[in-house]
């Protein structure tokens, strides 16, 4: 079914490509001696021109557990990049070694651009403030584990919805589901792109903003956390004003439901306080897990060693 194909955006993959993915995940966590060595021989590049813990060392533990091998670099001061090389130059070439290419790159379409300028997929591990759709993944992968269906619930994104993008990835995919109600609570500087909106709406789906989150908790099913992301803000002034707008307490989830459960891509700064981490509803370290588990499926697939 994606052997061979690059994931750019989360629409790259029909909603049953994504299922199937779900389903191989539940199989390798399941059963830890599936697929264990179905990657023997093959090489993932990981070409991380900003920074990351999770997203990079989740894929490479993901090719390591298939038996698979990893190369590449974890900043572009240590490529040729920092020579001046161009984007194009340095994919074509880790094409000459490598059999898939997973790259972070602080530029909105960088990863648009590798895939046109190979035949290896590529997969974006974050595009600037634009997508993130293996955050997306790992995101419903645990709401479906967690909640147990990918429709009918209500979630709220809170945070920087303007810049965060695995807010802008997430939203646009549950736009394809049914019966699922979105609530952006954001101060007015740091809104969700009206892009996201329009194309909530377009689908006949149904999305509220609110600024805030007391005024909202009860009715969610999901609250999806999200850091202020200092690194994209053009003044230091402006992110220390809103950098602490929200702060995720044991006092506020008094408010929550029983059942709803607490996400947040990581890293966290300080949005959600430590003492909500020993409460059954957060789920954020789960889902880090989870993100290895829906990777392994992702290149398994790619790589053309997944049953169809
Ligand atoms: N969720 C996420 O993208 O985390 P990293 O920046 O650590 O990869």
């Amino acid at each position: 079914m994606l052997p061979g194909r690059s994931l750019i955006e989360p629409g790259d993959f029909t909603l049953e490509e994504l299922n199937y993915l779900f389903s191989l995940s539940q199989k390798i966590e399941a059963d830890k001696t599936f697929l264990r060595e179905s990657c023997r021989g093959r090489l993932l590049a990981t070409l991380f021109f900003e920074p990351s813990t999770r997203t990079r060392l989740s894929f490479e533990a993901a090719m390591l557990r298939l038996g698979g091998s990893c190369l590449g670099f974890a900043e572009s001061s240590s490529s040729s990049a920092a020579k001046g090389e161009s984007l194009s130059d340095t994919i074509r070439t880790v094409s000459c070694y490598a059999d898939a290419i997973v790259m972070r790159n602080p530029k909105e379409g960088a990863a648009l651009l590798a895939s046109r300028v190979t035949a290896i997929p590529v997969i974006n591990a974050g595009d600037g403030g634009h997508h993130h759709p293996t955050q997306t993944l790992t995101d419903l992968l645990t709401i479906k584990r967690l909640h147990g269906r990918l429709e009918n619930f209500t979630i709220g994104f809170c945070g920087d919805l303007k810049f965060g993008r695995t807010v802008h990835s997430l939203a646009k995919t549950l736009s394809r589901y049914p019966g699922i109600s979105q609530v952006f609570i954001s101060p007015p500087e740091l809104k969700v792109p009206d892009y996201i909106t329009r194309s909530i709406l377009e689908k006949k789906q149904a999305c509220r903003e609110a600024e805030k989150l007391e005024d909202v908790i009860g009715g969610l099913d999901v609250l999806y956390m999200t850091r202020v992301q200092r690194e994209r803000f053009f003044n230091e002034e402006d992110y220390i004003r809103l950098k602490d707008f929200y702060v995720l307490t044991r006092e506020k989830m008094a408010a929550a439901k029983d059942d709803m459960i607490v996400l947040h891509p990581l890293p966290r700064v300080n949005e959600i306080a430590v003492e909500v981490d020993d409460d059954p509803r957060a789920a954020y370290f789960k889902q880090a897990r989870y993100g290895m588990y829906v990777r392994m499926a992702l290149l398994a697939s790619i790589l053309g060693v997944a049953p169809c």
